[in-house]
């Protein structure tokens, strides 16, 4: 079994990416604060695991701890080689992602993305682990780009948060040029991740005050929120409503289990850049019709003002991510729709 390091494992995007990676036959080392997930997704995790050798135990193990504790990352490091298991990739989701806490506290966020990428970085060289997949985000493309985003597109982040992730990819770069053929990097930029695992056991938690539109949906669906407050209706679109590129939790799943097999398959993987998104542009009006449909419910909404730092289009050019990992998302707007709203439903309280 190849064993994997998977760092913020317990959180939306990491936990549905251990279950693609259990159920492939990965060892999984899950390192978590959670600052912004729950210790129970170890039972979730183990009840979906249906593995046909192993018992969840034997490959799955979640340890908490910050990642930028370097003690405790190197005992981790060290225990692995102990058990005749030694990290081969590191998965690094850990990491701060609110766009709005970033810019009224951009320390924090330097600190923990950035400066814990750093020990991370540092802590794989030194038991030479050299093969990474990093979370990056469509966000640090230049606002300004025409959609379909390419790879090519400038990377021009406006906001702190958008900042430490180009700042991480800049790092990996040098680290790359200065050891050639020796780091594998893919940095795999997200365009939005939404819905949940079809059972509805595992999905997105946001704590505190939710920002983005799909848990937001979910709530106005349950009668937890009265309305959505859409951001402007005079937006140069179809429709006057922003346009986002929304991608289903267990397709960006897939392409992070084909990112890690690319990497530990091909010898000169080197250094790559992947927009993983549909290439498919949807309206917040549309998604909202597409969600009433398929989940028979009424979702009331008023128009506010645009949301500061908003853009009208956002949607992936997505050919590189297609051709290079063999990888297409399978899954289209209804199916975000259902598997979110059974989660919703199933857990209205999220993991609590
Ligand atoms: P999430 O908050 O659900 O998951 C991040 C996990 O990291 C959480 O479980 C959190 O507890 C943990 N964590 C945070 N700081 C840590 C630290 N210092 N040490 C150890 N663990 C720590 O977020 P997510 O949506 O799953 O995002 C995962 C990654 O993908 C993040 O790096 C995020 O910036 C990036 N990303 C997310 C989106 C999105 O829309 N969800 C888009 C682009 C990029
Ligand atoms: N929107 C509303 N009402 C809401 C929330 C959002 O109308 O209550 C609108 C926004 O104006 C936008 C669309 O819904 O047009 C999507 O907004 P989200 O906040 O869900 O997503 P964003 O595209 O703004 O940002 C997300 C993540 C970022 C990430 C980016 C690209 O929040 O962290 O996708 O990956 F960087």
């Amino acid at each position: 079994m190849r064993s994997i390091l998977v760092t913020g494992g317990a959180g939306f995007i990491g936990s549905h990416t251990c279950l693609e990676l259990l159920k492939n036959g990965y060892y999984l080392i899950v390192i978590d604060s959670y600052i912004n997930s729950s210790p129970k997704i170890v039972q979730r995790l183990n009840s979906l695991f249906s593995g046909s050798r192993q018992s969840f135990k034997e490959q799955f193990k979640l340890i908490k701890g910050d990642i930028r504790d370097k003690i405790l990352l190197e005992s981790i490091f060290k225990d692995a080689i102990n058990n005749k298991m030694p990290i081969e990739a590191v998965i690094h989701f850990a990491g701060l992602k609110s766009v709005e806490e970033s810019v009224f506290n951009p320390s924090l966020y330097w600190e923990v993305n950035v400066g814990g990428s750093i020990t991370l970085l540092r802590i794989m060289e030194q038991y030479n682990c050299r093969n990474i997949v990093f979370s990056s985000s469509a966000t640090i493309y230049n606002c300004n780009c025409k959609s379909p985003l390419s790879e090519e597109c400038e990377i021009k982040p406006i906001n702190t948060y958008g900042q430490t992730k180009a700042a991480v990819e800049n790092l990996l770069f040098s680290l790359y040029k200065n050891k050639r053929m020796d780091w594998r990097i893919i940095n795999l930029r997200y365009f939005n991740p939404v819905g949940a695992h079809s059972s509805g056991m595992i999905g997105e938690d946001p704590r505190g005050e939710i920002n983005n539109l799909f848990p937001y949906l979910n709530r106005v669906a349950s009668g937890a929120i009265k309305e959505l407050r859409i951001f402007g209706n005079n937006w140069p679109t179809l429709d006057g409503t922003g346009v986002r590129d929304y991608i289903h939790i267990m397709d960006l799943a897939n392409a992070h289990y084909l990112a890690l097999k690319y990497l530990l398959k091909k010898k000169n993987s080197g250094f790559l850049s992947l927009n993983i998104g549909t290439g498919k542009g949807t309206s917040v009006l549309e998604l909202i019709k597409t969600y009433e449909e398929v989940n028979s419910c009424k979702i009331p909404f008023i128009f506010v003002d645009r949301r500061p730092g908003d853009v009208a289009i956002s949607f992936a050019k997505n050919n590189l991510a297609t051709s290079t990992l063999g990888w297409k998302p399978k899954r289209d707007l209804s199916d975000i729709c259902r598997d979110g709203w059974k989660w919703e439903k199933l857990n209205p309280n999220g993991y609590t």
